[in-house]
């Protein structure tokens, strides 16, 4: 049985507002998605934090798989932003973990947009947002955050060998998952908080995107669109410049509504 990061974690003191009041630690859960689902439908508090060691049905965007074995970072939290923050949501996620990453490691993580968080061009972690918005009072958001933390070379799946690493394939060294952690929630603290404000530091996450000026492949809703990533506007909306030479823009706060 893995220790309690959690407790790990709180040792080295946690100093947030919002994320992380209300802690649920798990050994192994289907989904932390799920778990964070039922707590918010039960009315837990804003912020509450749900982290499982081991997850046996780990779930990503566009309804793909996310493998979860232990050692790495699996974890979701229950908000109920305001309207103008939900927009923002996908993008302070991961401008919080590219943060926590770049504090306690010397790497430079990058995101392919929307919000994949690489390192040399392979994936260390991904985001997946889901809700109920039906401007009623029992609307909720769910972030969920997975990061390879100690994944070895030999367990990335063959398949993936390209296009995914660890934060210990990249550094050499394992890499302490409650230092990790403390960041992330803190990072993720004072970014909610900031963009409360208006104030998302939207050129800091500029600056992380790697996917300007490539040609990209992109699934919107049932339609895949090619073309030339041009820029990213003030929102985080991707500009693409499709080979007909037309323009279209394509939306950053993806959320995925909830099926009941
Ligand atoms: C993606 O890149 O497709 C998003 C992956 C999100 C994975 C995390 S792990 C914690 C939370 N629980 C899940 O089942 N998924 C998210």
């Amino acid at each position: 049985m893995s220790k309690n990061i959690v407790t790990a974690a709180l040792k080295h003191g946690l100093y947030t507002g919002t994320i992380g009041r209300r802690i649920l630690y798990y050994q192994r859960l289907t989904s932390t998605m799920d778990k964070a689902t039922e707590e918010a439908k039960r009315g837990t508090e804003d912020g509450t934090v749900i982290i499982a060691e081991e997850q046996t049905s780990g779930r990503g965007r566009f309804r793909r798989i996310w493998t979860s074995p232990p050692h790495n970072l699996y974890l979701s939290t229950v908000l109920r932003p305001s309207n103008p923050v939900l927009s923002f949501l996908s993008l302070l996620t991961g401008l919080s973990v590219v943060r926590a990453i770049e504090r306690i490691t010397h790497l430079s993580p990058t995101i392919k947009w929307p919000n994949d968080v690489q390192l040399n061009g392979k994936k260390v972690a991904g985001i997946l947002i889901e809700g109920s918005h039906q401007a009623s009072e029992d609307d909720y958001t769910v972030i969920g955050i997975g990061i390879n933390v100690n994944t070895h070379p030999g367990e990335i799946s063959t398949n993936l060998i390209n296009t995914a690493t660890s934060l210990r394939i990249e550094t050499g060294n394992p890499v302490s998952r409650e230092l990790l952690l403390v960041h992330l929630l803190q990072e993720l603290d004072s970014l909610y908080v900031e963009t409360q404000k208006g104030k998302f530091p939207i050129m800091e996450w500029r600056q992380t995107v790697n996917t300007l000026g490539k040609r990209i492949e992109i699934l919107w809703g049932t339609r895949v669109y090619v073309g030339q990533a041009t820029d990213v506007d003030n929102r985080g909306n991707l500009v693409l410049r499709l080979d007909n030479n037309s323009t279209i823009t394509l939306p950053a706060g993806e959320v995925t509504l909830n099926r009941e």
